[in-house]
């Protein structure tokens, strides 16, 4: 009795098979004969917005106040936002732009093209959302960095890269003047 009762089981369980592998579906892209155009994936509707994806902002988003580059930060630039610009500089960006940004990263010293430096008076001169849209959109033989790095994260970088300029080109008058001897003193030993 009871090996006839697991063999019941066991056919009452094959027969109930559901096998989604037969119902009527569609591969991604397959053709449709239902739908006019022929496509089985439907374009989405005009005029709707994706949960997360209402980019009204247009400096957080593209570094743009109309259509030119805008010299602002639409984020507090604190100490905490240059810390966390600094970390992902030298993670995403010093590999091929340098420590310091000179362009004289790792990957450039092993042959890639290399980045000019940031420290030349045409990137000096260049408005912040310019970074933040090379960052963005990459520019002429560097990737983008969009689907790495949080829109946060590159205006923190962006806040680092100035600090970077910042650093390589103070003008002696915002030495403090008791620390100027020192300058001096430095620069006679180099
Ligand atoms: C794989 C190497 C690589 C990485 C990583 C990289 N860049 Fe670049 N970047 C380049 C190269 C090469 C160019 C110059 C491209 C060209 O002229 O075709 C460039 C150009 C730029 C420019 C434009 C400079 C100009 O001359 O106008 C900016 C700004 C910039 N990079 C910022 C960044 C920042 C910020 C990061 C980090 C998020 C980054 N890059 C990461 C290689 C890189």
């Amino acid at each position: 009795m009871k090996p006839l009762c697991v063999l019941g089981g066991v056919l009452l369980v094959i027969g109930c098979r559901q096998d989604m592998q037969d119902q009527p579906k569609y591969r991604p892209f397959r053709k449709s004969t239902f739908f006019g155009d022929e496509r089985s994936a439907r374009p989405r509707v005009a005029g709707t917005v994706g949960r997360g994806q209402l980019h009204e902002d247009s400096l957080l988003f593209s570094g743009k106040s109309g259509a030119a580059f805008a010299d602002a930060f639409p984020v507090p630039v604190d100490e905490a936002l240059l810390h966390r610009g600094q970390e992902r500089y030298r993670i995403y960006c010093a590999p091929c732009h340098g420590l310091l940004g000179r362009g004289d990263g790792m990957v450039v010293r092993r042959g890639y093209r290399p980045p000019s430096s940031f420290h030349v008076e045409r990137l000096r001169a260049q408005p912040a959302g310019y970074f933040f849209d090379a960052i963005s959109r990459g520019f002429g033989a560097m990737p983008d960095y969009a689907a790495q790095i949080p829109v946060k994260d590159r205006w923190a970088i962006v806040a680092y890269v100035r600090a970077l300029q910042l650093s390589q080109n103070v003008p002696v008058a915002d030495v403090p003047a008791d620390k100027r001897a020192e300058l001096e003193k430095g620069a006679e030993t180099q």
